[in-house]
């Protein structure tokens, strides 16, 4: 009984990992294990003896139980420590900073202006990119052989349509689509077919703006202009209005605005006039109310028109339009 207390103790001993281990274990105490086979010997022998047998035998597999299990533990913890020595982390080396996208800075900016617009009781429509004829040209006063066609190179479509080449398209969607008096912006994208440089590219944006209303005035449309830009930059601003002709408002204007980089003094950015040609504006033509199924001698209203890549470029001081349609990551991660 001695002999095989030893014999088994020692091969619990030498076990060297947690698999010799188990392979002791079954050897000793599996089903057909050496222990496991004299215990079940015991019913052949003589009362006497099976009392004594048994008592020492039962006696010797709670000491192999406890012996296996108390391995078992040691045996563990040193495989646990073994196996995380060579993948220890050291939690005071700087991090890795995780590759993570960003809007782009026409989004950044898009999102700035709608805000300031929602908060003066603007809606904020969004009318399609692929336009018809009508409400590009003919519903804004500009008839297919109107002379002022030939302003903006258009992309036609196979059927028909167009891209739109300004998001004036929108102005009669937005009078047949809300209830005067109401005031709204549309921004998006537009296309025009053009050779491209510094400050012309056949893809970029624009914010359309327009009011409809009972009694309109140039007044009105300035200082509500004032009132605008002042939120888009949020800082006050000095405007000028100069004559300028858009078929689908009368009386039209080029607003400028006092130059921010010289504050007027006069600069390269402002060509030494000290102010900026910054947007397109002026009182809504009653042909274009009426194509608005509005009666011209009811309602009348503003609109105005810039270029949101323009407002992109002045606020970043970006010197090439192109920049902002490339998808170059080297640019973008600017922003
Ligand atoms: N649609 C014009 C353009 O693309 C800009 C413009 C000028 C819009 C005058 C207007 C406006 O609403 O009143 O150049």
């Amino acid at each position: 009984m001695e002999e095989l207390k030893s014999d088994a103790l020692a091969e619990v001993a030498a076990a060297a990992s947690s698999a010799a281990l188990k392979e002791v274990e079954v050897r000793w105490l599996g089903k057909k294990g050496r222990l496991t086979a004299l215990l079940k010997g015991l019913k052949d022998l003589a009362p006497d003896e099976r009392k004594l047998r048994g008592k020492a035998l039962n006696l010797l597999k709670k000491d192999l139980v406890e012996a296996i299990g108390s391995k078992g533990a040691e045996l563990q913890r040193a495989e646990v420590e073994a196996s995380t020595e060579g993948e220890w982390v050291d939690v005071t080396l700087p991090g890795i900073e995780p590759a993570a996208g960003g809007l782009h800075p026409l989004t950044q900016v898009m999102e700035d202006v709608e805000e300031v617009f929602r908060g003066m009781g603007y809606h904020v429509m969004d009318y399609p990119e692929a336009e018809d004829e009508f409400h590009n040209f003919e519903s804004l006063n500009i008839p297919a052989d109107h002379p002022a066609r030939d302003i903006q190179d258009t992309f036609y479509l196979t059927d028909g349509n167009l891209l739109r080449t300004h998001t004036s398209s929108g102005q009669v969607r937005a009078m047949r689509n809300l209830e005067p008096p109401f005031r709204a912006i549309f921004i998006g994208r537009v296309y025009r077919f053009e050779a491209t440089d510094a400050s012309h590219e056949h893809t970029f944006h624009q914010i359309e703006g327009l009011m409809i209303d009972r009694n309109v005035s140039v007044a009105h449309l300035r200082s509500s202009m004032t009132q605008l830009l002042a939120g888009v930059f949020g800082r006050k601003v000095e405007v000028r209005l100069r004559p300028g002709y858009f078929p689908f408002v009368e009386p039209g204007f080029e607003l400028d605005l006092r130059c921010m980089v010289c504050g007027g003094k006069g600069c390269p950015v402002c060509k030494n006039s000290g102010w900026v040609e910054f947007l397109g504006c002026g009182l809504v033509h009653p042909n274009v109310i009426r194509a608005g199924g509005l009666d011209p001698s009811e309602w009348e209203g503003w609109a105005f028109g810039v270029g949101l890549s323009r407002l992109v470029m002045m606020k970043y001081e970006i010197d090439d339009i192109r920049w902002l349609m490339s998808g170059d990551l080297r640019f973008l991660r600017q922003f």
